[in-house]
């Protein structure tokens, strides 16, 4: 198991720039794999999130993209202290979210609203939109004047876009894209400062998609938002996105401002996850790259050594790939910014075509979970680079 894993954020005690919001250095969420009906021992964890650094600056949308299972949701949580890290820390505008507790920790959590996949899960179904929004705004203390509060729920039914009718309605009464407006309203109905948006639209019809993204974006405008758009789906990041973040296995493996990380995708990985995006353009469409990324993620109980992308990595090197945890860092390319990141020991080589893709075939894991042969775990987990013309 690579616990011994290079620390990815280089500078540690760098101190926060003013315009960043949430400032992430080493997060770690791992969870406790427990075993025994008498003893409960742990017996390993799954590695969710894994060395997170990252920063989201004041009034920015950061899209934060990757496979299922990859941590996208743990890591949002963990921003919002819904779950515990295990190491590193989350400064939200300057103060550290581990050091709050009681009080002080649920007065912080106004500022920090989520917007959950599924807004018919999300919202309980026995109360009606009134008693919804009014819940958050009770437990902060908004709705001591009657009046005012009676205002603000109509304010907010309005801004997404709903009628004053809707008040006295339970959630099953509305379609997908209006319950989601319900939810958005909800997570509004306390002022936040940060909206933690998990997937918010990936539930939802094609069709009322593009309207809920619009949605999001003129409230962002409108109640000067900040924005973590949790996403599988890299069309609805780019959108809506400034920044992309693209995470595999618990920690980012690339970052930049959208319109750079979409026009030179740096990372291998990233480069798998665009070409499978069809362009509108036939002729484009035509010379479009395409990465088929053979097997699964591997599991987060039992991630790779060195690059976790490395046994699915169709430019995997004989050195360094399979050893050592490559750092997120910048790249001394042309025409590449500084605010472009990536984690990759061979991006320079990668990009200026000195290193070629090779393919790659599945191969079985031991992981901890499932018994196999000799009380070895086994589990088809990922995938080993097999070099082209090599045995
Ligand atoms: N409370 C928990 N206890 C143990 N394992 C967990 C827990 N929550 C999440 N996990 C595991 O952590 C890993 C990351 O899960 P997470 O839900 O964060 O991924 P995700 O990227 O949001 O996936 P998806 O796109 O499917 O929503 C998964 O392997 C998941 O099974
Ligand atoms: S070339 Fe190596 S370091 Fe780069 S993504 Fe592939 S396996 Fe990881
Ligand atoms: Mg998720």
């Amino acid at each position: 198991m690579s616990t011994a894993a290079t620390e990815v954020n280089p500078e540690p005690d760098a101190e926060t720039p003013d315009d960043v919001l949430v400032d992430v250095r080493g997060l770690k969420v791992h969870f406790p794999i427990k075993r025994g009906v008498i003893f409960d021992r742990t017996v390993g964890h799954v590695y969710a999130v894994d060395g997170m650094d990252m920063q989201i600056r004041r009034g920015e949308t950061y899209g934060l993209v990757g496979e299922s299972g990859c941590g996208k949701s743990t890591f949002g949580r963990a921003l919002l202290r819904l779950e515990e890290p295990t190491d590193g820390t989350v400064t939200f505008d300057g103060v550290d979210v581990a050091s709050l507790n009681g009080e002080d920790l649920r007065r912080k959590r106004q500022d920090m609203q989520m917007v959950f996949q599924d807004p018919m899960s999300s919202l309980d179904p026995r109360q009606t939109v009134e008693s919804l929004l009014l819940e958050g705004m009770k437990a902060h203390g908004l709705t001591k004047d009657g009046k005012a509060a009676g205002e603000r729920l109509r304010e907010l039914l309005k801004a997404v876009g709903l009628p004053p009718a809707a008040l006295s309605k339970y959630p099953h009464e509305f379609s997908g894209g209006q319950r989601q407006r319900i939810g958005i309203a909800r997570a509004l109905s306390v002022n936040p400062r940060l909206i933690v948006a998990d997937e918010p639209v990936s539930a939802l019809d094609v069709s009322v998609q593009a309207q809920v993204i619009n949605l999001l974006e003129d409230l962002q405008e409108e109640f000067d938002l900040t924005y973590l758009v949790v996403a599988h789906d890299l069309a609805v990041v780019r959108h809506i996105s400034d920044t992309v973040g693209v995470m595999y296995l618990g920690a980012l493996v690339e970052e930049g401002a959208a319109d750079d990380l979409y026009a030179e995708p740096l990372h291998p990985y990233t480069r798998a996850l665009m070409s499978a995006v069809p362009v509108p353009d036939p002729g484009q469409e035509d010379r479009r790259e395409r990465i088929i990324l053979a097997g699964d993620l591997p599991s987060p109980a039992n991630p790779p050594t060195g690059c976790r992308f490395h046994t699915r990595c169709p430019w995997k090197q004989d050195t360094l790939c399979d050893t050592d945890r490559p750092q997120l860092r910048t790249v001394e390319l042309t025409g590449v910014p500084g605010t472009h990141r990536v984690a990759c020991h061979f991006a320079e080589q990668i990009h200026a075509g000195e290193i070629q893709p090779h393919e790659v075939d599945p191969e079985l894991t031991a992981q901890m979970g499932l018994d196999g042969p000799d009380g070895k775990d086994i589990i088809p987990v990922s995938v080993v680079h097999n070099p082209v013309g090599g045995p």
